[in-house]
């Protein structure tokens, strides 16, 4: 296989065999390394993508079935389809900055995504680099991050079912809130797999910072997204990388390193797209 930069962010890979361990190997060490790895020419079934995933940790299905691939659990499916009869998947996903899994205890170690209906126009994801935006802050911020807690919530971006309709908002929200109750980080802390600094926070799903003695820090928050560049409406902010993909790519990411964000077509044109989320390690 043969890597080259992209520009900005990232490598290309040309000639992946996903059955090879060399390669499976060096993938691995490239999404560490590089934070985003696109495979070119890739041609997988469901079965096939989730078997790549296997090789690079543990798949997870995703804990809301309505995105489940009606075949292969563990793949969950974005799709703006709908035929009118039984419809698969979910539109408009992520279209805000997050971490997939940000919300949960242990969030994913690696994403990958396998574009299947790809639309013309305005398709791609933006990224930001949580460890390169942790080194970057002035050492004011950096001494304000120290010794603080991040709390993730899912609540502003939880998809309404079609099971929920009729459904009492509070009802829904109460159900939310027990499922997946806020979780705590220390804002800043070490990638369990490189060691680099993250400042693990994103506009979507981090709700609040606290200070060691508990206290919200609503300035200090909003401070942090706008350095990260998460504020930015224009998307041209330095630290933001939009990485566009063609038919038969595959994007395998650092998920703990990243937040990302979809960027949906904005016309009628059909988008389809697999992911398979994976646990590198299970030991904590
Ligand atoms: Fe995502």
């Amino acid at each position: 296989m043969r890597i080259s930069p992209q520009d900005g962010m990232g490598v290309t890979v040309e000639g992946f065999d996903s059955t090879s361990d060399n390669d499976v190997r060096a993938l691995k060490e490239a999404v560490y390394r590089d934070k985003i790895v696109v495979l070119k020419g890739q041609d997988l079934d469901p079965r096939g993508f989730l078997a790549l995933g296997a090789r690079l940790g543990t798949p997870q299905a995703y804990y809301e079935p309505i995105y489940h691939h009606p075949e292969v659990k563990e793949v969950f499916v974005s799709s703006n389809v709908d035929d009118g009869e039984r419809r698969v998947g979910v539109p408009k996903t992520g279209k805000f900055w997050h971490s997939d899994y940000q919300f949960m205890p242990r969030p994913f170690d690696i994403t990958l995504i396998y574009p299947q209906v790809v639309p013309s126009k305005n398709r791609g994801t933006f990224f930001i680099d949580l460890c390169k935006a942790y080194e970057n802050l002035d050492e004011d911020l950096k001494l304000a991050v120290k010794g603080t807690t991040a709390w993730h919530s899912v609540r502003r971006y939880f998809k309404i079912r079609p099971s929920d309709v009729y459904r009492p908002l509070s009802e829904i929200i109460a159900e939310v809130d027990a499922k997946t109750p806020p979780v705590a980080l220390p804002t800043a802390h070490a990638h369990r797999h490189t060691d680099e600094t993250i400042l693990y926070l994103s506009e979507g799903f981090t709700q609040s910072i606290t200070d060691a003695d508990g206290r919200e820090q609503p300035e200090l928050l909003h401070e942090l997204l706008a350095a990260t560049g998460q504020t930015d409406t224009t998307f041209e902010h330095p630290a933001i990388h939009l990485q566009t993909f063609d038919k038969g790519d595959m994007l395998v990411w650092d998920n703990r390193s990243l937040v990302h964000r979809a960027l949906h077509t904005a016309s009628d044109e059909p988008s389809v797209s697999h992911r398979v989320t994976v646990y590198d390690g299970l030991e904590a």
